[in-house]
């Protein structure tokens, strides 16, 4: 089978930053760019680490700047640092890379390079959905030209992580999460229905960290601080590993119980960020409500293992 081409739109980000590394790894994926976007940290922080983890491990993949405000120009007050640290990479005090981001913008270059293509490309995204936003208002004739949108976001029967309806990437900018919903492109949804299903243990990360070399000891620096993050809240059976589940969705959707429908986005009142899904077996979006925890430990532990372990010795 082909290889599925992929824009990454991220926001390093620990569990970000986990994802990349996978993506690299899984056969099946043929990344072809990387595009930040604020949210775990201000967009030169996350812009920064997509950098410094593409220099760090000899990722070829160019890196686009996006957006540093929401879709209608708000500034973030607040970055979770109690999640991903100051720097959004756990603080472990990374060296600043060398490599520089491409001089065009992540919504150009997506705007472009959709424009230009005659293959079929897909954009996971596992930040907030201002990039893609922009994008498709900028250039409504693009929204064809995308074959389909994978995004790490939302919660439709279980409650938020940042309020009670909403989730973390969706809460920080519901209007491109809602318009992207209304813009008519395919969207497969894995929200915190299926994340929060897929956990990685302690032991495993300590076993990565032994197995995968420098990558091993890479996630297992950056990770301190999202499991003292986990731990402080009594949960030690496992963290989620949200963006690695997504990127793992768009490869293997036989992991997952998936349901067709149509998603809005609520954006006013105590609800604001929720993602309500209409059921409907012709509905241009699909939702994954459930995943197969055993299967994708398998599938991300083959990944890392076939492609990190090889480099290491
Ligand atoms: O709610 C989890 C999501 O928020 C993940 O994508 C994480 O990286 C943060 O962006
Ligand atoms: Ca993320």
């Amino acid at each position: 089978m082909k290889p599925v081409n992929v824009i990454f739109d991220t926001d390093p980000g620990i569990d970000d930053a986990m994802a990349l590394l996978l993506l690299h790894a899984l056969p099946s994926i043929n990344v072809q760019a990387i595009s930040t976007v604020f949210g775990n940290a201000s967009i030169e922080d996350c812009t920064r680490n997509a950098l410094y983890i593409c220099e760090r491990f000899s990722l070829p993949y160019p890196v686009y700047k996006g957006a540093g405000v929401t879709f209608s120009g708000l500034a973030e007050t607040a970055y979770p640092d109690f999640v991903h640290g100051a720097d959004g990479l756990g603080d472990v005090g990374f060296p600043v890379p060398t490599r520089r981001a491409e001089p065009q913008s992540s919504v150009d270059y997506m705007i472009e390079t959709l424009r230009a293509t005659s293959e079929p490309i897909e954009v996971l995204a596992v930040g907030r959905m201002t990039n893609l936003a922009e994008a498709l208002k900028q250039a409504p004739d693009i929204a064809p030209l995308i074959d389909r949108i994978v995004m790490m976001g939302g919660a439709v029967a279980v409650p938020g992580n940042v309020t009670e309806w909403a989730e973390a990437n969706i809460y920080g900018d519901p209007e491109a999460a809602a318009f992207v919903f209304d813009s008519g492109v395919p969207v497969l949804m894995v929200g915190l229905d299926a994340t929060l299903e897929h956990r990685m243990k302690k032991t495993a990360l300590m076993s990565l960290r032994n197995q995968l070399g420098d990558a091993g000891e890479f996630l297992w620096q950056i990770k301190q601080c999202y499991l003292k993050f986990y731990a402080d809240k009594g949960i030690f059976d496992g963290f989620p590993i949200h963006d690695s589940t997504a990127a793992l969705a768009l490869v293997h959707p036989e992991c997952f119980e998936i349901r067709p429908g149509r998603l809005v986005c609520e954006t006013l009142g105590e609800q604001r960020g929720r993602t309500v899904l209409t059921p409907s077996e012709d509905g241009p979006h699909t939702v994954a409500m459930a995943a197969d925890s055993e299967r994708l430990t398998a599938l991300f532990e083959t990944a890392m293992q076939t492609t990190y372990s090889a480099r290491s010795q």
